[in-house]
């Protein structure tokens, strides 16, 4: 078994952080509330000049230099988001402007907070199919421009960001290495509980980010579960070989939960939200960026990585390292 292999990560955050407290003074919410109920401390909120593009481009230099390439070695980006700098075109093809690599392939995945499992599934195939040697693979948000300031049940929750990492299509070294097994879901039935309000076709307007938290809630913990399970089948894997979990870093309660009915004990679970809140499509690779810089994932390391966001869409990807 042997997919295409991860050479490097890197991420990229706003300059400005803003903590609970300063929100509180703004809106009608607490520290207090917001640490109980979320685990959330603090975000990074994009201020003038920072766009999802240039979080991007920052994300995918610093994956770059991580893997010892340049840019004209990649000829695949994918760059997952919700929060794209124009309608069109795709901000990937703005990275790739920034970065210097041009000639190869660069689109854009909408799958919101799954949006990197999506996007390291597509460059994986793509990978494997010939199509492309060298990949970057981006998750990249400005949240904070599609929240409704005034909604205290969503604005406290999410943050701005974006992570990135390179994949090499397979080859003779890879046996047992690399993405082992992915698998995505999507049930359209449940728009409703979590959509931006908004868009081109629709309204002619960019639209506000809406949610029904509680019953997210309760489907993300069943939907997470059972796409952790088919994964670990397909790579015939056990629970207890995985050596991190990188999940998608919406509430500190849906990690708990979700490792829980796993049966993987909390210390191998990588939580960056009280940090960086929920950066939708960046807060897989930014939490996995985080962890490998600070020396808990290590090279040979089995790590999961796993999300659910609006759509719904979810998904799992598990990579020997
Ligand atoms: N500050 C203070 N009080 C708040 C608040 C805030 N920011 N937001 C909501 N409240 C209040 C509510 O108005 C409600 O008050 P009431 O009981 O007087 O009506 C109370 O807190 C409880 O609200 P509820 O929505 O039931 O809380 P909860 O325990 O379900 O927590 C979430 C809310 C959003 C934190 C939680 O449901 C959640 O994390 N859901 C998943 C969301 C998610 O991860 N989405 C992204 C997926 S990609």
């Amino acid at each position: 078994m042997s997919g295409s292999r991860l050479l490097g990560s890197g991420s990229a955050l706003p300059r400005r952080v803003v903590t609970n407290d300063e929100l509180a003074a703004k809106v009608d919410t607490s520290d207090e509330w917001i640490v109980e109920r979320t685990g959330i401390r603090q975000r990074y909120i994009a201020g003038e000049g920072e766009t999802t593009a240039t979080l991007a481009t920052d994300a995918a230099r610093a994956a770059l230099a991580d893997a010892g390439l340049e840019a004209r070695d990649i000829d695949l980006i994918v760059l997952a988001t919700a929060t794209p700098d124009n309608t069109f075109p795709a901000t990937a093809t703005k990275v790739q402007h920034a970065l210097g690599c041009n000639g190869g392939i660069a689109f854009d995945v909408a799958a919101v907070c799954s949006g990197f499992l999506y996007a390291l599934t597509v460059a994986d195939s793509m990978l494997r199919a010939g199509n492309a040697r060298r990949a970057l693979v981006i998750g990249a948000e400005t949240f904070s421009r599609i929240l409704d300031w005034s909604d205290r049940t969503t604005c406290v929750l999410f943050g701005d960001g974006a992570g990135a990492v390179v994949l090499e299509a397979p080859g003779e070294n890879s046996e047992g290495r690399g993405v082992l097994a992915s698998r995505l879901h999507a049930d359209g039935a449940q728009h409703d509980l979590l959509y931006v309000d908004g868009g081109p076709s629709t309204t002619q307007t960019v639209g506000h980010l809406r949610m029904k938290g509680r019953e997210v809630f309760r489907h993300a913990v069943v939907n997470l579960s059972e796409v952790l399970n088919e994964v670990l089948e397909e790579a015939k894997v056990s629970a207890e070989e995985i050596d991190w979990v990188v999940p998608h870093q919406a509430n500190a309660r849906i990690l708990d939960a979700t490792a829980k009915k796993l049966g993987i004990p909390p210390e191998k679970v990588i939580v960056t939200v009280q940090d960086h809140a929920n950066t939708s499509a960046a807060s897989v690779p930014l939490a996995f960026d985080t962890a490998r810089r600070d020396g808990r994932i290590k090279p040979g390391d089995l790590v999961m990585f796993e999300a659910m966001g609006g759509g719904f869409t979810w998904g799992a990807s598990l990579v020997r390292l």
